[in-house]
């Protein structure tokens, strides 16, 4: 495998690079002579008077656009081979395996846009775009500056510790395992005992369920993507023991179920009747999931009478005691005239205004949370939530407003998507808070 031996920066303002190219890892790196960062100050390559490298943009609108001819004339003048990167917030975020992968080039380029940023036929002279983030910066150069230092850190023979890329954060998806060290008591806080224990074995047991605990406290999404060893199974099931003997197992989940306000196929916003179906059937999937009250949200009396009237049936009726299973599901049956009810019950019951969630089978541009992320946070999440079914065509603008996230939709093979929204519960449920066997 290669070894990145050279840097190419392309920027208007070399001089930024001044102080970060002599302290620290970098500057030792580059006097023992084992890689070599060069500026590249692309002006050099305009024409004309005033060498200038920017211009207005075409179609009007504020600031100045890189033109492409300085920019990819100096790309062009780099040594074959050069992986070159292209710095813009439209590019893919940077992370750790990014700098993994570029630390194994021979040879990188990253260029530093400035003003407005670059004329679009700049992108298809470079190999990829890369963003810090998602933030708008002033200039490629911090972001070149935070590449160049992820990336020369993984050099062989740069860091003391040759383990310490391999251990800390994200290397292995997860966060880094919480660190310790003198004096082993700060102001009343000791440091963990297993560390002082000097069983390897089980420190390193102990740091790998702490970087699980942490990741998914702090970054869910990162578990979410991690493809867990045999091992990490058994410490997550470990977490879920203990936080479940503690008290603080999942939060409280309920499902509302509304009636109003939804679409109709015409997209008018309507009132839908209650259905038998999914009084019962609602109500035996949240019993199965361990829901903890299932909402029928409806403004029209007669229809929560008549749900209250099955209810009844199943919970203080013959029926009831011949079929106990399906009481014991009913009872988390309520009703409520609307939404903004069903929230301010969790409210009053729990102290804490839930985090609503609500789902639509087209997510029609919003902002969705996706299943793993939102299965990971109910693992974390300290106020109660609240997962919220519409009836009909779907949740109304209203009701999707009063909702902190809409969960992704659930999507088969086909583009036929009509669930019935009893079947949406059991896949939504089943997704969120099914057990592997
Ligand atoms: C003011 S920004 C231009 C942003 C551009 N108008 C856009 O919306 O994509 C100027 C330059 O700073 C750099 N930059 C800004 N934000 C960045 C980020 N998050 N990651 C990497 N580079 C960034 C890019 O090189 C960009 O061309």
């Amino acid at each position: 495998m290669s070894v990145l031996r050279e840097i190419h920066v392309l920027t208007l303002f070399p001089d930024l690079f001044d102080g970060f190219l002599r302290e620290s890892i970098l500057g030792k790196a580059l006097a023992d002579g084992r890689l070599a960062v060069r500026l590249l100050d692309f002006r050099g390559f305009a024409e004309g008077r005033h060498r200038s490298v920017d211009d207005v943009p075409y179609g009007g609108g504020s600031g100045m656009v890189l033109m492409p001819g300085p920019l990819v004339a100096a790309l062009e003048s780099l040594p074959s081979g050069t992986r070159k990167v292209l710095l813009t917030p439209q590019g893919r975020p940077f992370d750790q395996a990014a700098a993994v992968r570029l630390a194994a080039q021979e040879r990188l380029a990253l260029c530093c846009g400035r003003y407005e940023g670059f004329d679009e036929r700049i992108r298809e002279h470079v190999d990829e775009e890369l963003s810090l983030g998602d933030f708008v910066l002033q200039g490629g150069e911090v972001a070149a500056m935070a590449v160049i230092e992820a990336v020369v850190r993984l050099l062989p023979g740069v860091l003391h510790n040759a383990d310490s890329p391999t251990e800390e954060s994200f290397a292995q998806g997860l966060l880094e395992y919480p660190q310790y060290t003198r004096p082993r008591e700060f102001r009343g806080r000791e440091v963990p005992e297993m560390l002082v224990s000097g069983h390897h074995e089980q420190i390193r047991r102990w740091r790998r369920k702490e970087a699980l605990r942490r990741t998914r406290q702090k970054r869910p999404e990162l578990l979410a993507r991690l493809a867990p060893t045999a091992e990490d199974r058994k410490l997550l099931a470990e977490l879920d023991a203990e936080a479940a003997a503690t008290g603080a197992a999942r939060p409280r989940i309920d499902v509302a179920l509304v009636h109003h306000p939804v679409r109709s196929r015409t997209r008018e916003v309507v009132a839908t009747s209650v259905t038998n179906l999914d009084i019962h059937d609602i109500a035996r999937a949240s019993r199965t999931y361990g829901i903890d009250a299932y909402h029928l949200v409806t403004p029209i009396t007669a229809q929560r009478e008549l749900v209250q009237t099955v209810a009844a049936h199943w919970l203080e009726g013959e029926s009831g005691a011949r079929v106990p299973q399906r009481a014991d599901a009913l009872q988390l049956v309520r009703t409520v005239p609307t939404l903004g009810d069903a929230v301010e019950a969790i409210r009053r019951e729990t102290g804490t205004a839930p985090l609503v969630v609500a789902t639509a089978a087209d997510a029609h541009g919003r902002p969705t949370v996706g299943w793993a992320v939102l299965r990971e946070r109910l693992a974390v999440e300290s106020r109660p939530v609240l997962l919220v079914f519409g009836t009909g065509w779907g949740l109304a603008d209203e009701a999707l407003d009063l909702c902190e996230l809409l969960l992704e939709p659930i999507l088969g093979p086909t583009d036929y998507n009509h669930l019935s929204v009893r079947v949406a519960v059991g896949v939504t449920l089943d997704r969120l808070l099914g057990r592997a066997r």
